[in-house]
């Protein structure tokens, strides 16, 4: 039989019987093992009246001060904490719990998506103030790989990009229960778009920012028409400071 083969030999009725399993389906299947568990996954994040993450330049100060407590407070409460990686080329951000009394232990697991290993080998993230997977695809530098793994551990998920339903899936397995993902709004559709996430909290801070280019809560290829728009169940509004938060849950 040409390719390679897993053999698994079962019984049967008066004797044994060998079943082929080529060895490519074997390693999707494990790759994509735990593929139905997730994490609780809650999409946090801060924007301007008009929906705007960041400004065309980049720069995303919007949260004020008790809003900044109340991330610190979910951060310590939940196990992990996921960015895309273009997130931390422009914010350089810590995502640890640093805002509140906490100890190291209270930092979450961080979680950056990053199919092609970009992480700048200087990154915050990448210290030694919590633990850290890079996730990255079967695209990345080997060479790159290595060095990031010199620091924090690294994960292979996808092809091309990273695979975030076996993400979900994988790190699940591991024993991660909850997720806060912190953007930005490229991997805040994918996760969205992909069923994978459960609560949808967001900070509306009284500005107005504008831009054809600035990000918005939520960017990627969207939908068509308002019918296929993912449908929220509101949850509560309240006020902290000038800023108001606003919490959804998803219906999938
Ligand atoms: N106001 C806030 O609360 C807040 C929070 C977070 C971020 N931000 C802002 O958001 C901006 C960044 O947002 P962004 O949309 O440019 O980038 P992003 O969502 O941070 O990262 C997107 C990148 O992640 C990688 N990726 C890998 N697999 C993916 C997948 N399956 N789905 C989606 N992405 C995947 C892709 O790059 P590769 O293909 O190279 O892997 C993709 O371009 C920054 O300006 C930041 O300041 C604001």
């Amino acid at each position: 039989m040409p390719g390679k083969y897993l053999v698994f030999k079962h019984q049967v009725d008066g004797g044994s019987e060998s079943l082929y399993l080529p060895i490519n389906i074997y390693l999707l299947i494990t790759e994509c093992v735990g593929g139905n568990m997730k994490p609780y996954v809650i999409l946090n994040s801060a924007m301007t009246l008009d929906g705007k993450i960041a400004t065309k330049t980049g720069s995303s100060e919007i949260s004020g001060n008790e809003d900044l407590l109340r991330v610190h407070k979910v951060r310590k409460e939940v196990d992990a904490i996921m960015v895309g990686i273009n997130t931390v080329l422009a914010d350089d951000p810590r995502l640890t719990v640093h805002k509140i009394p906490a100890e190291p232990s209270d930092n979450p697991l961080r979680i950056v998506v990053d199919s092609k290993g970009r992480t700048p080998l200087n990154s915050r993230i990448l210290k030694s103030d919590a633990p850290t997977i890079v996730v990255v695809s079967k695209e990345a530098e080997p060479e790159k790989v290595k060095k990031l793994k010199e620091k924090v551990e690294v994960t292979v998920c996808g092809k091309e990009r990273v695979d975030l339903k076996c993400l979900m899936g994988a790190i699940a397995s591991r024993g991660v229960e909850t997720l806060m993902l912190e953007g930005g709004s490229t991997l805040n559709y994918s996760m969205l778009i992909n069923g994978l996430v459960d609560e949808v909290r967001v900070c509306v801070a009284p500005m107005i920012a504008g831009g054809f280019n600035a990000k918005t809560l939520v960017d990627g290829e969207g939908v068509d028409f308002m019918k296929d728009a993912l449908a929220l169940e509101f949850k509560k509004v309240y006020r902290l400071g000038e800023d108001l938060v606003l919490e959804y849950k998803v219906i999938n």
